[in-house]
Order: C-alpha cells, then sequence, then structure tokens
C-alpha cells in the first residue's frame, strides 16, 4: 500500500501513512518554481505505484483542490495502480446535497461521479447529510470525527458539551460519550448564510466549561450565537470544537466569544490541533 497526498492534504496523508506503516509518495505540485502563471494546478508522481493499493488523500476544498485530486487519480491510475481509495477528509461541495432549487446541480454527487472515474471506493469524515453517501457511483462510507475532538476535549478538562442545531445532535451524543460529559442542544435558525437564530433554552451550564460541538466552522455565525447563550447563562469557560473548520470571512472576529478555538486536521488551519489520522487509517485497514 502507498499513500498519496494532494497539497490541501500533504500533512494528513504523511500521518495516515505512517499509522498503516505505509510508504507515503512524494508529488511535485509545481512543474517550474512559482508554478503556472495563470494559477492551474500541476501534479507529478516522485515515485512508482504500479501494481499498488493507492490512498489518495485529498481535502475538496478550495476549489482547485478538487481539479488536483482529479489530476492525482488520473495520474496514479496511469502508473498502473491496482485499486485507488480515495479519502476526501473534508468533503467541499457536500452541503449540496439535494436539488432545493429546479435546475440546480446537486454538487455532492457531482463530485462523486467525477472521483469515480479513476478510484475504486472513498472514505470521508463527519458529513453534513451521510445519506448522500448512498447515492455514490462507488462504494463510499463515512468516518467519524467524533473520537478526536472527544479524546481532545476530555484531556482538557470539558464539563459540559452543547450541540448547537438538531443537526449536531449525533456528533455531541458520540464526543460527549468519549470525553464522559453530559451534553444538550440548542434549536437553530438560519436567517441568511451570515445570520442564524436560536430558540432560548435553560441550559445547565453555570460555572461551567463547556465545549460547542459542530461538524463544520464556516462563517462562526452558529458558534457567535451559541457562545452568547452559554455566557448570558453564567459559563465560565466556552471552547468551539468543529471537524471540519472552514474559517471564512468574519469567522476570527466572531470566534473571539470564545476561550478556545479547535478543529481537526481535515482542513488545514492555525486551529488545526487534533489529528484524524488514526480514525481514517482505522477505516482504511477495515475495508480490507
Ligand atoms: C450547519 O448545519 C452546520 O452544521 C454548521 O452549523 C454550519 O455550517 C456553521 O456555519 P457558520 O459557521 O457559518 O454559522
Amino acid at each position: 500500500m502507498k499513500v498519496v497526498g494532494g497539497s490541501a492534504s500533504t500533512s494528513l496523508a504523511k500521518a495516515i501513512a505512517r499509522e498503516l506503516a505505509a510508504d507515503h509518495v512524494e508529488v511535485a505540485f509545481e512543474r517550474h518554481p512559482g508554478g503556472f502563471p495563470d494559477g492551474e494546478r500541476y501534479v507529478r508522481l516522485l515515485a512508482p505505484v504500479r501494481g499498488e493499493h493507492v490512498v489518495l488523500v485529498q481535502t475538496t476544498h478550495p476549489d482547485a483542490m478538487v481539479v488536483e485530486l482529479f489530476l492525482l487519480a488520473d495520474a496514479i491510475r496511469d502508473a498502473g495502480a491496482s485499486r485507488v481509495t480515495a479519502v476526501i477528509p473534508y468533503y467541499g461541495y457536500g452541503r449540496q446535497d439535494k436539488r432545493f432549487l429546479d435546475g440546480e446541480a446537486v454538487s455532492a454527487k457531482t463530485i462523486a461521479k467525477h472521483v469515480a472515474v479513476d478510484c475504486d471506493e472513498l472514505l470521508t469524515m463527519t458529513m453534513h447529510n451521510p445519506e448522500i453517501l448512498k447515492t455514490f457511483p462507488i462504494p463510499s462510507h463515512e468516518v467519524s470525527g467524533m473520537p478526536a475532538l472527544g479524546r481532545y476535549l476530555k484531556s482538557s478538562k470539558v464539563d459540559f458539551l452543547l450541540a448547537p442545531d438538531d443537526n449536531a445532535v449525533r456528533f455531541v451524543k458520540e464526543a460527549g460519550a468519549i470525553a464522559g460529559v453530559p451534553w444538550d442542544y440548542l434549536q437553530k435558525e438560519r436567517i441568511d448564510s451570515y445570520t442564524v437564530r436560536i430558540t432560548p433554552k435553560k441550559l445547565a451550564v453555570k460555572g461551567k466549561s463547556v465545549a460547542i460541538v459542530d461538524d463544520v466552522i464556516s462563517t462562526g455565525g452558529t458558534i457567535a450565537t451559541s457562545a452568547k447563550e452559554l455566557r448570558s447563562q453564567g459559563a465560565h469557560r466556552v471552547i468551539a470544537a468543529c471537524v471540519h473548520g472552514l474559517f471564512v470571512d468574519n469567522a476570527e472576529a466572531n470566534l473571539k466569544s470564545c476561550d478556545e478555538v479547535i478543529s481537526t486536521d481535515t482542513i488545514r488551519s492555525p486551529h488545526a490541533k487534533v489529528s484524524v489520522a488514526p480514525e481514517f487509517a482505522a477505516a482504511i485497514r477495515a475495508l480490507g
């Protein structure tokens, strides 16, 4: 088995290779120093993969990383790999999981159709709607990022977890079982891409160290609104914890309401303090 990482996921690919005791294949991403002037991607495998089971690790965010994933998958197949497992740590485009309006692309399915051209199976992590995986043209599985977050939260002495909305209840349940602490959830209504409203609810958080647990932090609007509610109910420490830290637009300003922000390494950022390499390595081993 060999592990190849795209430029969005180089460190995670190396960590997965270490966990699996497999070779990591280096990739050149620039033909000339500075790359192509028009910003197009370039990839070149720097070691043979003929006859190998190759694990290709690449997050599909931002958009150029989607193109890079397809280039790498094609190069790996052309180089004679016998099996290609795509590991997409953060499945960019996963949130457009249905046709909300006539004429829209179901973007999550669109990406999967193209992954299936050169890959035999797909692993991804903590999706907004894992049901969409059943519609993909190759065997596709969700790996949970919650064990990694739960371990971190246990070690950082958190004593209560909060899901900011219904969708996050399954996350907080799993992380809470691992951290060994109680949890509760809020009802959230999304007004627009930047604004959410929560239904007031009494929470047992007075004097507590509380982590808000979610799949994604994007603009940080959800976290800021939940953190404000926690502070108003007497929480003494508020941590924002997510699997996928996109941190777009005003996220850093919004997150100032928290004492600490942590994410996993599915997306690179200064907040990515928890590695999900053990979770992906176990899932790859389980594929057989
Ligand atoms: C939505 O249901 C997701 O679980 C997250 O709560 C959402 O993507 C977070 O977005 P933002 O950080 O922009 O509020």
